[in-house]
C-alpha cells in the first residue's frame, strides 16, 4: 500500500516528476476497469501518474456534469493499493485559468458521429483536455480503456496528427460476470435497469457470433436481442472499420468493431466488441 502524493497544481506536478512516466487520465469514480489501466501503466514506466478531473468541457448543457460521481477518498485508497505514486487532481481554475477557453482541439468528422452526434462538442472537449494533460504531464506513454473505442480512435489520431511523442496503449474492457462493461455510470442504474443493461453486451455477442454471415445479419442478430428488453432505448448500433471508424458496407470482410449506445432509464451506456466479418 502506497500513499499517493496528491498534486493539485501544474507547478507541483512538474517539480515532482522525473524519468519515464506512464499516465492514466480519468474522471475519478474509479472501478476495476480503471485499475487495469493503472496496472498496465506500471508495466510501461517506473512512475505512474493518474489524473482525476471531471472535465466540464466534455459535458453538454443537459448532461450529468453536476451529478457525475465524485469519490476522491475511495479513489485515492484504490490507487494507493495499486502502488500509484502520483495523483494529479487539479481544480477547474487550475486547468482552465481563462474560462471560456478560446483554443480547442477539434475532433474532425468522426468526432461528430456516434457519441459525437448524441453529445455535440463532447470529443472536442475530450481531445482538448487530453492534449492539455499530455502537455502538463509529458508522459512517455498514456493508457486508455477500449470501452471508449471512439475516444481511443480520436486520441490516437490526435497524437499522430499533432506529432506528440507519446505511446498510446489500450487495455481491454473489464466486465461484470453477466457481461456488463464496467463504467462509472453503472452506479446510476436501479435493480431493474441493471438487469436490463446486460442486453448491451449480449447484443454485441450476438453480432460477433454472426460475423461469419456478414454485416447486415450481424446487426440483425444484435437487434433481435435488444428487442426483448423494453427498458433499453437504442441510440446507435453500427459496425465500423478500425482504421477509419466509418461504418463498413455490406460485403465488407475483415476486422471491424461493433459499437452500441443505449439509454437505460436515464443512464446512457456505451459498449463495443471487435468482430471478424467473413461472409
Ligand atoms: O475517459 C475519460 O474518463 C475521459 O474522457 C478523459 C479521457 C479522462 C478525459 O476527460
Amino acid at each position: 500500500m502506497t500513499t499517493p502524493v496528491v498534486l493539485e497544481t501544474i507547478t507541483e506536478l512538474r517539480a515532482a516528476l522525473s524519468g519515464p512516466v506512464a499516465f492514466v487520465p480519468t474522471m475519478g469514480a474509479l472501478h476495476d476497469g480503471h485499475l487495469e489501466l493503472v496496472d498496465r501503466a506500471a508495466e510501461l514506466a517506473p512512475t505512474v501518474v493518474v489524473s482525476i478531473f471531471v472535465n466540464p468541457l466534455q459535458f453538454g448543457p443537459n448532461e450529468d456534469l453536476d451529478r457525475y460521481p465524485r469519490t476522491p477518498e475511495a479513489d485515492l485508497e484504490k490507487l494507493g493499493a495499486r502502488g500509484v505514486q502520483y495523483v494529479f487532481m487539479p481544480s477547474a481554475d487550475e486547468l482552465y485559468p481563462q474560462w471560456p477557453i478560446a483554443t480547442k482541439v477539434t475532433a474532425g468528422a468522426v468526432g461528430g458521429m456516434y457519441e459525437g452526434r448524441s453529445r455535440p462538442g463532447h470529443f472536442d472537449g475530450v481531445l482538448t483536455v487530453v492534449a492539455k494533460l499530455l502537455n502538463i504531464v509529458q508522459p512517455d506513454a498514456v493508457v486508455f480503456g477500449r470501452k471508449d473505442a471512439q475516444q481511443v480512435f480520436l486520441v490516437t489520431r490526435m497524437v499522430r496528427d499533432l506529432n506528440l511523442p507519446i505511446r498510446v496503449d489500450v487495455v481491454d474492457t473489464v466486465r461484470e460476470p453477466d457481461g456488463l462493461a464496467l463504467s462509472s455510470r453503472n452506479r446510476y442504474l436501479d435493480d431493474k435497469e441493471r438487469r436490463a443493461a446486460r442486453v448491451l453486451s449480449q447484443a454485441l455477442e450476438a453480432a460477433v457470433s454472426s460475423g461469419d454471415r456478414g454485416v447486415d445479419p450481424a446487426l440483425a442478430a444484435a437487434q433481435s436481442v435488444l428487442m426483448g428488453e423494453q427498458l433499453i432505448e437504442l441510440d446507435y448500433l453500427v459496425i465500423v472499420s478500425p482504421t477509419t471508424f466509418l461504418p463498413v458496407d455490406e460485403g465488407y470482410r475483415g476486422k471491424a468493431i461493433v459499437l452500441i449506445a443505449a439509454t437505460v432509464g436515464s443512464t446512457r451506456l456505451i459498449d463495443n466488441e471487435p468482430i471478424l466479418l467473413t461472409a
